[in-house]
């Protein structure tokens, strides 16, 4: 087209794009006077400027809202939609309770990531990895420790690198994050792989990557999402380096079912294997199985890097638990050795972990849920919201509340080991989940880091075994002490993401 035409249709295109976002607005403002439900931070034209303030200052906003409802549901105004937000134990058990084609799992972690714009359709059409994680992964635990606790002291010993009795300073996030992606890829693809770096930081890499891009494409109309999503999306590059690592090693797999069948002798336990006894046609191909391998990491990489870095954050403020933990552990491997039945009976451990991701969730809500109901979903309370909905949960307001907790806000390593003492006198028999209250995997209404209901996190089992024996090992063989003491590196906020400080350090020396 030549340069007139193009000075003549510019006008147009330009009155065409503010029509396109007037009404945007206007049809976002008239859906706002309709609903009845309350709204905390801005509404009418001014919610846009309450959508900007909620990436600042969302805990903040959630918190008032939890404080003006704390049974009930309000909502905030987000750039380009509303978010429902649902408190208070008898809601949030409705959420975790309805099931996938009423509120819908996938349709808000859609909605949020963009998978098939930031991973591959493959992925968003049916995640079936998932049920890997649910089912053998979580079956072979017992199995595999022995390899978890092998390259817990191998990757300790590579990753801090300390010498002789010297106090050394660490940033503490990069470093558990090497830790954390080694110890979990030695479960899902085994040696050598899970010790190549490269290999290591594209897992690291294509997580950040999704987030981000995923966070960009969701702040947008459904179809700038269609057209930004593609341009600003890594996946192409993220996946070719992936393939590159794991695919002659999937072609060799493949290639052994094929010959000697579904149950060839010496067929590794891991997470490939598992992939593969529940693929079906174009998913048994490398690049179909790398995606899954991908998205396993995802899952499972930075949700644990960040508790355990949240875990040495918190032991240096209160260095009072280290030594009770280091008898803790010392006394159980003298007794039952390095087994994950043994992790059961370190229960200073599992409180302090606990205590730890209650006061320091990953973000201020949980449990994102689209409404995919044609009639939209009718809570308890009345309130009912459409189709399309998107709502998610008060976790962090629920962790400080002082009605499901004492003395909320301090930091009470042991809180969760005394409440088990005391529950075990009296329990539940006949309720089989009753014995495990108070665990670190044990999830609830007032305890929201793995979410709760139907959709909790499945990985809960494989991140507090890892996370367990990581705690142990470092309190047994290390001190740890504050870069200044008194001073906890300050989290991160981004919009309803909350992460520890990604450059804050800890000193670390061999244990004197
Ligand atoms: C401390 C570490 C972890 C935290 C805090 C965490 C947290 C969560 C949360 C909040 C959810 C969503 C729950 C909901 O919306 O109802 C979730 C889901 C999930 N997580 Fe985790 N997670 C962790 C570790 C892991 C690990 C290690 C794996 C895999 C090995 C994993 C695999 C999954 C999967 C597959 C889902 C989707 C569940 C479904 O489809 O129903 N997570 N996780």
């Amino acid at each position: 087209m030549d340069n007139l035409k193009l000075d003549g249709l510019r006008p147009l295109l330009q009155y065409g794009a503010l029509a396109v976002i007037g009404l945007a607005l206007i049809r976002n403002i008239m859906r706002d006077s309709k609903d009845k439900t309350p709204i905390v931070g801005s509404s009418g034209f001014s919610s846009y400027w309450g959508a900007w303030k909620f990436i600042l200052d969302a805990p903040n906003i959630i918190q008032e809202g939890y404080n003006r409802y704390p049974e009930g549901i309000f909502r905030v105004p987000r750039l380009y939609r509303w978010e429902y937000i649902v408190c208070g134990p008898k809601l949030v058990k409705e959420v975790g309770n309805t099931p996938e084609n009423v509120l819908s799992f996938y349709a808000g972690v859609e909605e949020v990531r963009e998978f098939k714009h930031t991973m591959g359709r493959a992925i968003a059409d049916n995640p079936y990895h998932q049920q890997t994680v649910r089912t053998s992964l979580t079956r072979n635990l017992h199995a595999r420790f022995p390899d978890v606790r092998d390259e817990i002291i191998c990757s300790f010993n590579d990753v801090l690198q300390l010498q002789g009795s010297a106090w050394t300073s660490l940033p503490v996030l990069p470093t558990t994050m090497s830790i954390v992606a080694r110890v979990s890829n030695r479960l899902f693809v085994g040696l050598p792989l899970c010790r190549n770096e490269e290999y290591l930081a594209n897992n690291i890499r294509h997580t950040i990557d999704v987030v981000r891009s995923g966070t960009i494409i969701s702040n947008d109309e459904t179809v700038t999402r269609r057209v930004v999503g593609p341009l600003i999306s890594n996946k192409e590059k993220s996946n070719a380096r992936a393939l590159n690592f794991l695919g002659p090693l999937l072609e060799e797999r493949l290639a052994k079912e094929r010959e000697l069948g579904p149950d060839w002798d010496g067929k590794p336990n891991d997470l490939i294997s598992w992939l593969l006894e529940l693929a079906e046609g174009e998913q048994r191909t490398p690049l179909d199985l790398v995606l899954r391998i991908l998205g396993t990491n995802m899952a499972a990489i930075h949700t644990s890097s960040m508790a355990f870095t949240h875990a040495i954050f918190d032991l240096t403020m209160h260095p009072e638990h280290l030594l009770p933990m280091r008898e803790e552990a010392e006394r159980v491997v003298r007794e039952e050795g390095w087994t994950k039945a043994a992790l059961n009976n370190m229960i200073k451990i599992d409180s302090f972990l606990r205590e730890s991701q209650r006061l320091n969730p990953t973000g201020p809500l949980v449990m994102q849920r689209r409404v995919v109901s044609k009639d939209g979903f009718r809570f308890s309370d009345g309130t009912v919201l459409p189709q399309g909905a998107f709502l998610s949960v008060a976790a962090r307001p629920a962790h400080y509340d002082p009605s499901n907790y004492e003395n909320p806000a301090a930091f009470d390593g042991f809180r969760f080991a005394r409440e088990r003492a005391e529950h075990i006198s009296h329990y539940d028999p006949t309720d089989s989940q009753d014995i495990f209250k108070k665990h670190m995997i044990s999830v609830g209404v007032d305890h929201l880091p793995f979410g709760t209901g139907k959709h909790a996190c499945p990985g809960r089992f494989f991140a507090a075994t890892e996370l367990k024996a990581m705690l142990a090992h470092l309190v047994i063989n290390y001190d740890v002490r504050a870069e200044v003491e008194g001073v906890r590196p300050p989290d991160m906020n981004f919009g309803t993401v909350t992460t520890p400080s990604a450059t804050g350090r800890v000193l670390f020396r061999k244990r004197q």
